[in-house]
């Protein structure tokens, strides 16, 4: 067993240039874009990954990471298995939360919001652009069941390859879809020296803004200085 302190030992000193207010971009998907932008940039591993959280009926949270595939003025989307324990906890209560992490760039984004499904025409858009196999992986996976092999699935890839030879695009299955997660709060964080780091808050001027076509409006935001 290693010694209790071993951990403190990976302290690492933020040497950036920091976040000032005079730096922002006037809305918070701007913003993000932007950080976004830059992560790819600096080739990130999968900078668009996202760590979601969701609370189901009792309270009980969880997290779990999937891929943002689209963000505009309405907020972040990903994809997703309908049936899934996350989508179960998602439809008993739509308030999740969404962070963003990169290291390299000591850069963390949260985002608190409420979720909900998109259209079926935005779900069948994208899965159209998905690779052959990870539309069949889509079909095959019956998500967060329990099964009692990897053969289960394998076996049943088998048959949908077979189902499917002569169809060209395969559609998208009923059990699947795409989740927007409209923001109410988005909060910078940049690392900086001695812990002394800068965390900066979009959040809605009026909560019932939510869901309308404001949210690409600076007005519709109130940045705060949040202390590290
Ligand atoms: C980098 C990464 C990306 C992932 N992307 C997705 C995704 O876009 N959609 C998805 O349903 N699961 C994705 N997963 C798998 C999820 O983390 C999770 O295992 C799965 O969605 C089942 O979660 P649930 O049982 O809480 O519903 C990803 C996992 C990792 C590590």
């Amino acid at each position: 067993m290693k010694d209790a302190n071993w951990l403190n030992d990976l302290r690492v000193s933020y040497e950036t240039r920091g976040l000032h207010e005079s730096q922002l971009l006037p809305t918070p998907m701007q913003q993000f874009q932007s950080w976004l932008t830059e992560a790819i940039e600096a080739e990130l591993p999968e900078p668009n990954a996202m760590v979601l959280a969701t609370a189901s009926s009792t309270a009980q949270p969880k997290t779990r990471t999937v891929l943002c595939k689209l963000v505009d003025e309405r907020g972040f989307v990903f994809f997703s298995n309908t049936q899934s324990a996350k989508a179960e906890a998602m439809s008993q209560n739509p308030q999740v939360a969404i962070s963003f992490l990169w290291l390299q760039l000591h850069r963390q984004v949260q985002i608190i919001g409420e979720v909900e499904q998109v259209s079926r025409v935005e779900t069948e858009e994208y899965f159209a652009t998905r690779a052959r196999s990870s539309q069949i992986g889509a079909w095959a996976s019956p998500q967060s069941e329990t099964i009692t092999s990897r053969d289960v699935i394998a076996n049943r890839v088998n048959e949908l390859e077979a189902e499917f030879k002569d169809v060209d695009q395969i559609p998208a299955p009923p059990f699947w879809g795409g989740y927007l997660v409209r923001p109410s709060s988005v909060e910078f964080w940049q690392g900086a020296r001695s812990r002394l780091h800068d965390r900066l808050r979009f959040e809605l001027a009026d909560p019932g803004f939510m869901g309308r076509s404001v949210l690409n409006r600076a007005d519709a935001w109130v940045v705060n200085r949040v202390a590290p």
